[in-house]
Parts: structure tokens; C-alpha cells; sequence
């Protein structure tokens, strides 16, 4: 039976306790992490925040009524211990554990709570569904090693919030009941009750306000703030996540690598102590899809890709002439000793590129006795040679290569067979933790479905000044000053040098196929605020979530949020969203299509 209120407060934590500590009397307060019953002895190992302290009760020290206690003890019962720090007999320290030098001699034991047995335990391994896992979230989140990302990611902000503040920003808050943003994904909506008809949108992220703030004059602004989008959900993706964000005035794109990188350096080092080099490389986007297939990419790993258009633009094989006839590429990966690749392994790849969007995928294993491919016969000797040059291909080597009528097909499709074969061979990356820029992206990309031009970033996005000519004649040619952080194959940020001018806005809301109504209804407070002296501004914004999913080395985003949804976007924990009752729905001035389904 738990004891009514017990005036005991605690002198320490469970997992501060060490060899200093020997000989004092203290005070533990915790959850019953495992009990052993030896013969009379009886062993708890105490769990707070600060880590676990084994707990000694000897029929020798305490009385029967604590003893008695002590025996019905079970996993996750909230007590309160009184004892002495002692040095553990010879033999018995644990050096696993932090307080492993001691143990607590108990003299008093009081039980504050008990508890039902746990769905699945605590301590140990976890062998329950992904479904329970995140009903009992608050029993997960006791786990030690679970708490130690919360402890992080607590350090992050604190961290940030120095950086920043030491370097010029304000922290100021914007609104979530707001305006749909352009951020491109769909929009959480939130009913208005006093204008019928009307909602709210939840912000994709505080774009528009942040910008408002630079002509508001406060030169630097920041935020770690939410953000709302309903979205398809990865493992890298929450409808709801944090981004630190950040807007600056009267900067230029060097000027945000450089604080960036300032930034991360200072972060890897308070956070984690680690050291992070810098300067961080810089690729263009076209750069980033032709040698890694991907605008993310992974540049630990070699395995770059080459380019064999030069080599094979008069090939036999029509798959290859036409993919360049049409303007196309012809890509291909070497990887080292890998002529022992089965007919399965390649049927394999050859499946990873067609998911990527490839016709297909034409595999050259290079062996000493000749080349074994199914296009062989389509190959001249010269182009064989060429072949080799360009690839680098040696004796054992496999050669993989992609054709198709685009640039960008071509490369993302074996980009990704390099990301799987990454992943399937256990390839070692040459260090820990590698940043890189991508900037130099389109401004533009044309949509086919909608028949128009659409922003790649947003439609504040500034073009390259030297580019602004060819708005009129190839937008599709124009390249953005936006750029995204990239860490260890993802990105981790993204943002961009805004358009501060008018007349350039009108120009980019016209091949955007926006309409002056269109964009006085959806953002027309921005547009009437930069006509009044906006200053030249730009910014970033990080996603703090996917950085701690990669300081911690989570294998998904759900680990390091302490109430994650599913990928169908609900919260197993609380049960949202779920139906409301039909009063609120009138108050809202709204009713739904389909009724809910349990
Ligand atoms: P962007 O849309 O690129 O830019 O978002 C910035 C960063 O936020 C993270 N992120 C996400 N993290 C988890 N779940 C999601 N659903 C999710 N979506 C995005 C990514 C991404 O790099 N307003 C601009 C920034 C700017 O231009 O200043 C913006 O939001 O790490
Ligand atoms: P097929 O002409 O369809 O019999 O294909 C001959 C070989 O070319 C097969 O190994 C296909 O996988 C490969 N192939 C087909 N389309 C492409 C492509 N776009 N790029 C590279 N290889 C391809």
C-alpha cells in the first residue's frame, strides 16, 4: 500500500550519487527500475532523471516493517529511500554504471505510489509494438537512454539561444492563428467561431512575418518556433516540427554561410564536443545532381557518378542515342570489385532505378577475360576505352549506367542505386559528421499538370542578378540565391536572399501566373509593407528535429519529439484528432462531409 503525504524530500539524485559520497546519509526519491531477491537481501536498482543507484536492503540494518516493504516492491512503484552511501564489496563494482563505485545501505523505505504492471518493460529490452510504444509514451519517455535525446536537444536550445543572442538576434514570436504561407504544402485550418466562414491557417513557417520584421527594422531576428504542414509523412518528417528560424538585413549570401557556419561549429561543440571543420564545401545544384544524384547528398561516401553523354553521343544502342537526341544524360556509378555482383543483385539495382524513374539499368561487369554486359555488342572498342577512362573501371569493377531523356531522371535515379548500395554493402563513411551547401537552385520549375511556372523555394525568392535577363526569354534557366545546409545526406536547412524591390516581386508574381487580386488575397500584407522601405534581407531555417535526429544518430524523427505522431498524423497517446460534438461544430459555423469512422 502506498503511504499517505510523506514530508521527504530528496538530498540527491539516484544518479549523482559516486565514491565521494561514501559515509553520507541521503535522501532518494524514484521508480523501481528491477528488484532481486536474494535470499533475505533484497537489491533495487533506483531510477530518477539522473540515472540509476543500486539499493542494499539487509535484514540486519532495517526493520521487518521496511523489509516487508522491500518484498513487494514491483517494477515502477514511485518510494522514497533513506540510507547511507556505501564503497561496494570488492568484487561487485559495476562499471557500467556511473554510481556502479556504491551502493545506498537502506534504512527507511517509504512507497509514495504503485504501479499496474507495465505493458511492456521499462528497463530491458522493448519487445512491443510500434502502436504501444507510442500509446505508453510517457512509459517509453522513462527510459534512460530515451531521456538522454530529451537532455540534448534541451542543451541545443539553450545553445542556440547563446549563439544567437551573442551575435545580434532578437527573439520574437509570430502568430500561429495566421495566414496560409507559401511554403507549398497543405495547410492546417482552424475555424473562426466570430466570422462565419472564415479560418485560420497554422503556420508552415513565420516566412511571411519574418520578413515584415526586417522592414520593421530589427535587423536580426529568430525564432525556434513550430511548424504546421500536412504533408506525407517520412521518417523525416512530423506534421508539426520545430525550425530555428532566422531572418538578417543588409547580408548577402556570404554572410549567412559564414554565421552558419559559426553557428554549427559552436553547436557541435557545446552540444556534443565535437569539432566541426570549416569552411563548408559549397555545390551548385547542377554540381550536387551530377556527381551525387540527389540535391541531399551524402559526400562521405565516394561512389561518385560520371558522365558518359560525350562518350556514347554516337552509340548503336538506341536506348542511349535517343536519351541524348532528346537532350538527355547518360550516367553511370563504378563500384569497386563488383564484377561478383549475382543476376539477382543487379535485377535488385536495376528495380532501385526504376522506382527512381529509369527505363531500365545497363550493368557491365569488367572481367579479365573481357567485358560481360548486355549491350556489349552495341559497344566499339573506342567507346569501351572511353568507357574506362571516364569511369575509372577496373579489372573486377562493375559498371552501372542510366540513360534517359532527362538531365535530372538520369541522375537521381542511379543517385539513388548509390544510396542503396551505401546501405547494402555497409559502406564506412570517411568521418562522422560532413556538411554541405547547395545553392545555385532553380528559381523556377515548370509544373505540367498546372501548365505554369512554380517557385522551387518560395516566391519571395530572389533570382541570381546576373540571371534576372533570361526571366523573359528561359526562366526555366534562371537560378535562385537560395541555398540549403545538408548534413550527412540530409537536409537540415534551407533558405534564401529575398526580393526586396517591387517592380522584380510584380514581375516573379506574373510568371508565376499569380494574379494582383491572387496576391493582395494571400499575401498582400507583405507586398504593402515592402513598399515602404524594405531593406535587402534573407534567412534560413534549420529543422531542429532532423539535427537531433542526427546528433543523437535516431533512426527516426519520432525518437527525439517527446509526443510523435504516426504516419497517418495522429497521436496514439491522446487519440487526436478525433470527431467534435455537434454544439462546437454550430459555434464554428461548421459541418462535415463524411462522418468519422472509428
Ligand atoms: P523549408 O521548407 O526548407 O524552408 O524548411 C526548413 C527546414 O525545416 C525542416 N523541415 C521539416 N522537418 C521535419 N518535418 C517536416 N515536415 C519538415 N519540413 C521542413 C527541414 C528544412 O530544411 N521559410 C523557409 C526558410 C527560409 O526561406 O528562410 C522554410 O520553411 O530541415
Ligand atoms: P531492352 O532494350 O529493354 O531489352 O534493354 C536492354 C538493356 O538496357 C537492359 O539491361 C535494360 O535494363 C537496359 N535499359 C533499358 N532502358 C534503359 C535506360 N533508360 N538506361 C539504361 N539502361 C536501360
Amino acid at each position: 500500500m502506498a503511504e499517505p503525504f510523506i514530508d521527504l524530500k530528496r538530498t540527491d539524485y539516484c544518479g549523482s550519487l559516486n565514491a565521494q559520497d561514501v559515509g553520507r546519509k541521503v535522501t532518494v526519491l524514484g521508480w523501481v527500475h528491477s528488484r532481486r531477491d536474494l535470499g533475505g537481501m533484497i537489491f533495487v536498482d533506483l531510477r530518477d532523471r539522473e540515472g540509476l543507484l543500486q539499493v542494499a536492503f539487509s535484514p540486519a540494518i532495517v526493520s521487518n516493517e521496511f523489509l516487508d516493504r522491500a518484498k513487494a516492491l514491483r517494477s515502477e512503484y514511485v518510494i522514497a529511500v533513506r540510507g547511507k552511501v556505501l564503497h561496494r564489496p570488492e568484487g561487485m563494482v559495476n562499471t557500467d554504471m556511473s554510481t556502479g563505485e556504491v551502493e545506498l545501505e537502506a534504512e527507511e523505505l517509504y512507497i509514495l505510489n504503485e504501479s499496474e504492471t507495465p505493458p511492456f518493460e521499462v528497463a530491458g529490452k522493448i519487445e512491443t509494438s510500434e502502436g504501444n510504444k507510442l500509446k505508453y509514451r510517457f512509459l517509453e519517455l522513462r527510459r534512460p537512454e530515451v531521456q538522454k535525446a530529451f537532455l540534448l536537444r534541451h542543451k541545443l536550445y539553450q545553445a542556440t539561444r547563446n549563439f544567437l543572442a551573442a551575435n545580434g538576434f532578437i527573439e520574437i514570436e509570430t502568430p500561429f492563428l495566421t495566414k496560409s504561407t507559401p511554403e507549398g504544402a497543405r495547410d492546417y485550418v482552424v475555424p473562426s467561431r466570430i466570422e462565419p466562414g472564415s479560418f485560420y491557417a497554422l503556420p508552415q513557417s513565420p516566412q511571411l512575418f519574418k520578413q515584415i520584421l526586417m522592414v520593421s527594422g530589427f535587423d536580426r531576428y529568430f525564432q525556434i518556433v513550430k511548424c504546421f504542414r500536412d504533408e506525407d509523412l517520412r521518417a523525416d518528417r512530423q506534421p508539426e516540427f520545430t525550425q530555428i528560424d532566422m531572418e538578417l538585413s543588409f547580408i548577402d549570401e556570404e554572410d549567412i554561410y559564414i554565421i552558419l557556419e559559426e553557428m554549427m561549429k559552436s553547436l557541435f561543440k557545446e552540444v556534443l564536443s565535437v569539432e566541426v571543420e570549416t569552411p563548408f564545401p559549397r555545390l551548385s545544384y547542377k554540381e550536387s545532381m551530377d556527381r551525387f544524384g540527389v540535391d541531399n547528398p551524402d559526400t562521405r561516401f565516394g561512389l561518385e557518378l560520371t558522365d558518359l553523354s560525350s562518350a556514347l553521343k554516337s552509340s548503336e544502342f538506341k536506348v542511349f542515342s535517343d536519351a541524348l537526341e532528346k537532350g538527355g544524360a547518360i550516367k553511370a556509378l563504378t563500384l569497386k570489385e563488383g564484377a561478383s555482383f549475382s543476376r539477382k543483385d543487379l535485377d535488385g539495382l536495376t528495380e532501385v532505378a526504376r522506382t527512381y524513374g529509369a527505363g531500365g539499368l545497363v550493368w557491365i561487369r569488367v572481367n579479365p577475360d573481357g567485358w560481360q554486359s548486355p549491350v556489349k555488342k552495341f559497344l566499339s572498342d573506342e567507346e569501351k576505352k572511353k568507357i574506362e577512362k571516364i569511369t575509372g573501371a577496373k579489372n573486377s569493377d562493375l559498371i552501372l549506367i542510366v540513360a534517359d531523356p532527362s538531365f535530372n531522371t538520369a541522375c537521381a535515379s542511379l543517385g539513388n542505386v548509390r544510396l542503396h548500395l551505401i546501405k547494402k554493402l555497409g559502406l564506412k563513411p570517411s568521418q562522422k559528421f560532413k556538411f554541405v551547401w547547395i545553392n545555385k537552385f532553380p528559381l523556377l520549375e515548370y509544373c505540367e499538370e498546372e501548365k505554369r511556372w512554380v517557385a522551387v523555394h518560395h516566391p519571395f525568392t530572389s533570382p541570381i542578378t546576373q540571371d534576372t535577363a533570361y526571366l523573359d526569354k528561359d526562366p526555366g534557366k534562371v537560378s535562385a540565391r537560395a541555398y540549403d545546409l545538408v548534413l550527412n545526406g540530409t537536409e537540415i536547412g534551407g533558405g534564401s536572399i529575398r526580393i526586396h524591390l517591387q517592380d522584380l516581386q510584380a514581375k516573379i508574381f506574373d510568371l508565376l501566373g499569380i494574379g494582383k487580386q491572387e496576391a493582395d488575397a494571400k499575401f498582400g500584407f507583405l507586398l504593402e509593407a515592402l513598399r515602404f522601405g524594405a531593406p535587402p534581407h534573407g534567412g534560413l531555417a534549420l529543422g531542429l528535429d532532423r539535427l537531433v535526429m542526427l546528433m543523437t544518430g535516431a533512426a527516426s524523427i519520432r525518437d527525439i519529439i517527446a509526443f510523435p505522431k504516426t504516419a497517418k498524423a495522429s497521436c496514439l497517446m491522446s487519440g487526436a484528432p478525433s470527431p467534435i460534438d455537434e454544439k462546437q461544430k454550430k459555434e464554428l459555423h461548421i459541418c462535415s462531409l463524411k462522418q468519422h469512422t472509428e
